[in-house]
């Protein structure tokens, strides 16, 4: 579907607006219910596209999960509790969903297969392979084990000490969740800290888990029974960040952002964002289940472009993108380095980044792990934006449009479904 994004011209960003639920504690939730002992509920989980394929997962791997008005109820079945399936696990577009749950799989005993979409077949999966392998999983992939299809077999797991390559949630994670079936120590460094959804879950139901510079250290035991639990999901900075961005940029702009995530490891763009001269206002924090949760008070703000700390990349690997907005109005150049994890993602985002500036006559110098931006600069051109179906990239274009002068069309902009189902409307509430 073909959407026409018009230009936002004299209208502001104004009023209020909460976040939808937080995409990584999400899935991380469904998984822990399900290994859990018992009935845990699920509250504000999101069930966008990316989260519905790991409810689909458990549900086939013999979970029972049900809807009681806003809640997910999950009859959770203990570490050693889902079925075998012979028909494949299909993880759609979902990254988080298929190297979590091989993690996991590699440690049930059994045969699996878990496949996605021709994205996901595309993204690399030797990251998560050779760890596992290392715990003595029996897993391969396709081409030399780069891609998905995996296929799992009946493995004896036992602890590793690993030093990850790239800073990756979902690499840890893997790792974290196969070594709940050792019984023995593993011991993960990472290059950089990255998101820590799974650290902090872990902790709060009573996991023997420690981190102390990026290093994590999770001995496990059998005899640990997960117990069932109330989780209630944050709303997801990831997605905040969008509508963030639009408030900083749109003269006049004034955003109430209501109940997001604030995770340190998640907020790495605001840094960026004060850094550029962003006034952004952090009210109301709370800790709930070991995770920071708050408002944020977001106005219109003149910019000036900076070099981008690398060390910050992980702590905003997702909001990297929207950062090329900000330069494109910020009085300089903006410079980011050490980046290259874009090109892995749900699409390779430094060429999509390229392909639509050169499409809209914007002036970017692009790296293999970066970009460098001369601003300000007017978006006066036309253009037919394609995200190649990647959900980040389509809410990218879709503010892209907003700040331009004359609007662009939007292609296949049903793929924002992955993540967030409801964004037009909710973008449409706050301009005014
Ligand atoms: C995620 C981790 C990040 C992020 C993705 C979600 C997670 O990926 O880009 O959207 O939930 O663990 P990497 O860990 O591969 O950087």
């Amino acid at each position: 579907m073909d959407k026409y994004i018009n230009s936002i011209k004299n209208k502001k960003i104004k009023g209020e607006f909460t976040p939808p639920p937080d995409k990584s504690i999400s899935h991380r939730s469904i998984i822990f219910s399900a290994i859990g002992n018992g009935r845990s509920h699920i509250t504000n989980l999101l069930t966008a596209k990316d989260c519905k394929k790991t409810l689909d997962a458990f549900r086939q791997l013999g979970i029972k999960i049900r809807v009681e008005q806003n809640k997910y109820i999950v009859e959770g079945n203990g570490l050693n509790g889902l079925n075998k399936t012979n028909k494949i696990i299909d993880c759609g577009n979902s990254g988080t969903t298929m190297r979590l749950m091989s993690g996991l799989l590699v440690g049930q005993n059994k045969n699996y297969i878990l496949d996605g979409d021709n994205s996901l077949r595309k993204r690399p999966m030797k990251r998560i392979i050779t760890p596992l392998r290392q715990m003595n999983a029996n897993i391969k992939g396709k081409n030399k084990d780069k891609y998905c299809p995996l296929h799992i077999f009946p493995s004896q797991l036992n602890g590793i000490k690993y030093k990850l390559p790239v800073a990756s949630a979902q690499v840890k994670s893997s790792i974290l969740l196969a070594n709940l079936y050792t019984n023995q120590k593993s011991v993960i460094q990472e290059p950089k800290p990255s998101r820590d959804h799974t650290e902090i879950l872990m902790d709060h139901l009573g996991f023997n888990i420690n981190v102390k510079d990026n290093k994590i250290t999770f001995n496990s035991s059998q005899d640990f029974k997960i117990p069932n639990s109330q989780y209630v999901i944050p709303g997801d900075f990831s997605q905040a960040a969008f509508f963030i961005t639009g408030a900083l940029l749109i003269p006049g702009s004034e955003l109430l952002i209501k109940n997001v995530n604030l995770n340190p490891t998640r907020i790495g763009f605001l840094t960026v964002v004060e850094k550029m001269g962003g006034n952004i206002e952090v009210i109301n924090k709370k800790l709930q289940q070991g995770e920071l949760r708050g408002d944020l008070l977001v106005k219109y703000s003149s910019l000036k472009g900076i070099k981008v700390n690398e060390k910050l990349i992980p702590l905003m690997i997702d909001e990297i993108p929207l950062i090329a907005l900000l330069a494109l109005k910020a009085e300089g150049i903006t410079e980011i380095n050490s980046a290259e994890e874009l090109r892995v993602k749900e699409s390779d985002r430094l060429a999509g980044i390229k392909e639509a500036f050169n499409k809209l006559n914007l002036d970017i110098k692009i790296y293999p792990d970066g970009f460098r931006i001369h601003g300000p600069q007017k978006i006066k051109s036309k253009a037919f934006l394609d995200p190649h179906l990647d959900h980040r990239m389509a809410m990218f274009f879709t503010l892209l449009a907003l700040i331009s002068e004359n609007g662009a069309v939007l292609k296949d902009a049903q793929c924002i479904d992955n993540s967030f189902p409801n964004f037009f409307k909710k973008i449409n509430e706050v301009i005014n």
